[in-house]
């Protein structure tokens, strides 16, 4: 299942909700629980300065995007076997859709 733009309004409250308590996104935000998301379209895993990741997180090599983060967020730890981030989940397809056109957008 492949990426779709969703809601912008939805997704926020997603992140408000599931995500802000472990990451900024806003340009000097810092890290938190979790690495930094400012800039994360297009840069490689692991790769924020200064955060401590796991090997897991570090080692998966690829660039994250609309579809790796569409698979990624249904299951991160599916996806990222080992990884520290805890959290199960956004099950539904039209959630991850929201959150990550949001996401999109922020993390600009
Ligand atoms: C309880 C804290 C927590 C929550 C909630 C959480 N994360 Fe994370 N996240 C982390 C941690 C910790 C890592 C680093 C994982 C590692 O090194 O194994 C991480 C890593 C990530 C990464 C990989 C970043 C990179 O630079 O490779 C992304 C993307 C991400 N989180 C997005 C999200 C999104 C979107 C949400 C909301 C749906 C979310 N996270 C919810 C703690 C959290």
């Amino acid at each position: 299942m492949p990426f779709k733009n969703g809601d912008l309004k939805k997704g926020a409250g997603l992140f408000k909700t599931r995500c802000a308590q472990c990451h900024t996104l806003e340009e000097g935000g810092g890290n938190k629980i979790g690495p930094a998301l400012h800039g994360l379209f297009g840069r490689k895993t692991g790769s924020v300065a200064g955060y401590a990741y796991t090997d897991a997180n570090k080692q998966k090599g690829i660039e994250w995007n609309e579809d790796t983060l569409f698979d990624y967020l249904e299951n991160p730890k599916k996806f990222i076997p080992g990884t520290k981030m805890a959290f199960g989940g956004l099950k539904k397809d039209k959630d991850r859709n929201d959150l990550i056109s949001f996401l999109k957008d922020a993390t600009k």
